[in-house]
């Protein structure tokens, strides 16, 4: 009989196994069995280290010092830290349908007009990438097309090629054949993805890799593969809308939370030069329930629209949705408010959507997302030129946030005189309005409105 060339080892206490069972006979952990290779290497290959000689921190390459590779696009450009990087990976995930295939062709296609690509495809036919190719005006001769699901053929043929630019459509649909378990395992993701890492670094080929998200959301696979790549970077966007926002989450060639904003048109995908307009061309005026906030995660700032609708419930339990924002949230951000405020929010049905389908997760929201509550629930609209950002603490306080500056001046760019922050902002500026508290931004509001 062949020897087994894998093991399933526990992730939780190490042991290994012949076969896969759902419960770790060792630690008794549940699903954590995981299979992996057996090193083939004899003892004289293994016996041979070698190393690169230690250099003085001073004396290492500056990121800066890269040689950046264009996307052709000058926002992803930007949001990735100036372009790519020779030898870098980059992790491109997001819901299906939502454009990670034309986003790479059209990228493929640009950086094909003087170099050569390679754009393998394991979740369609070579021939479904040219329709796309046909539709978007990427049909250039330097746009190699491979479609293959074999790891090793994959490398063969990036041996072979040595492109400019490696694409990978996506990491669950190509598997290794030295492993049992099928394509979009957990070990076959990781094994393919390590494999190629090392490949396009040892070539110095930039390689960009799709991966699935799952139910939740995130990344589908182990999470190793996040740390295995250079840079993560997430497509969000809702599929009823047109615009679509990519996010750099992790990136070692630059800074993460930079963005990039899109608009997905009949010939793929547009770059917003300046999303703010865009986020704020359709919103109502004079109307209960809505206040611009300035969201970043990174150093560039987008004005979004949040919106809240608070109506007498029908139902014995209100109900509390949200669309772009974490319902969790939204629940303290209620209770904060009724404790604070004195108002009382238990008959009322509370929806918030933060409008063009961005997703914003980070605490800054909660102010904004506290007055438009605030707004609707009083009926009374809010001033057109008013803003506002900060964290709301359990006890009502308003906290600060990062990149203070930068937001105060994308709104102040758009012309906005009443911008609500956080008492602690250090910025001295007349269109600023510093609040310690809930009850101070309340009193501001219910002033601006006489
Ligand atoms: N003929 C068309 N005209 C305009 N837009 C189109 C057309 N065909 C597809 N699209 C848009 O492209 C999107 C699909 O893009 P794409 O295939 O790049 O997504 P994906 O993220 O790669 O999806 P998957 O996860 O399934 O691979 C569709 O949801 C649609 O919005
Ligand atoms: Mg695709």
């Amino acid at each position: 009989m062949a020897k087994k060339k894998t093991v399933y080892s526990c992730t939780e206490c190490g042991a290994s196994f012949p076969a896969w069972s759902g419960r770790c006979p060792s630690c008794g952990s549940w699903n954590t069995l995981t299979e992996e290779k057996v090193s083939k290497k004899s003892v004289k290959e293994q016996a041979k280290p070698s190393y690169s000689k230690p250099e003085p921190i001073s004396k290492v390459k500056s990121t800066q010092a890269y040689d950046r590779i264009s996307t052709g696009i000058s926002t992803l450009d930007q949001a990735l830290g100036g372009g790519m990087v020779a030898g870098q990976v980059i992790l491109l995930s997001g819901e299906p349908g939502i454009g990670k295939s034309t986003l790479l062709l059209q990228v493929s296609s640009n950086i094909a007009e003087k170099n050569r690509v390679l754009y393998i495809t394991g979740e369609e036919s070579a021939h479904q990438v040219q329709l796309r190719a046909e539709r978007i005006g990427a049909l250039k001769d330097n746009l190699l097309v491979l479609s293959e699901t074999m790891l090793e053929a994959v490398e063969e043929a990036v041996k072979t090629e040595k492109p400019d630019l490696i694409v990978l459509d996506s990491v669950q649909t190509v598997y290794s054949t030295e492993l049992d378990s099928s394509a979009g395992s957990v070990s076959q993701v990781r094994e393919v993805s390590s494999r190629l890492t090392e490949l396009a670094k040892s070539l110095e080929i930039p390689l960009i890799i799709v991966g699935q998200v799952n139910k939740e959301g995130s990344i589908a696979g182990p999470k190793v593969l996040e740390h295995l790549v250079d840079t993560v970077a997430q497509f969000e966007g809702e599929r009823g809308h047109a615009y679509r926002v990519l996010k750099i989450i992790k990136n070692r060639f630059g800074a993460a939370g930079e963005m990039a904003v899109f608009s997905m048109e009949d010939r793929g995908l547009k770059e917003v030069a300046n999303p703010s307009s865009f986020f704020l061309a359709e919103r109502p005026v004079g109307r209960a329930g809505s206040i611009i906030f300035p969201f970043t995660e990174g150093s560039k700032p987008v004005l979004v629209e949040v919106q809240a609708l608070v109506s007498k419930t029908v139902y014995a339990v209100p109900q509390r949705k949200t669309q772009g924002f974490d319902i969790n949230r939204l629940s303290i951000i209620t209770a904060i408010i009724e404790k604070e405020t004195g108002v009382f929010l238990k008959d009322r049905d509370i929806f918030v959507n933060v409008v063009g389908g961005i997703t914003v997760k980070e605490p800054a929201a909660d102010l904004p997302v506290a007055l438009a509550i605030l707004s609707s629930l009083k009926n009374i609209p809010l001033p057109e030129g008013m803003s506002a950002f900060g964290e709301l603490g359990l006890t009502g306080e308003v906290r600060s946030v990062y990149y203070t500056e930068h937001r105060i001046k994308e709104a102040k760019r758009f012309g906005f005189d009443r911008i609500i922050v956080p008492a602690s902002t250090d910025v001295e500026d007349k269109a600023l309005i510093k609040v310690k508290n809930i009850q101070e931004a309340v009193k501001v509001i219910d002033g601006a409105v006489k």
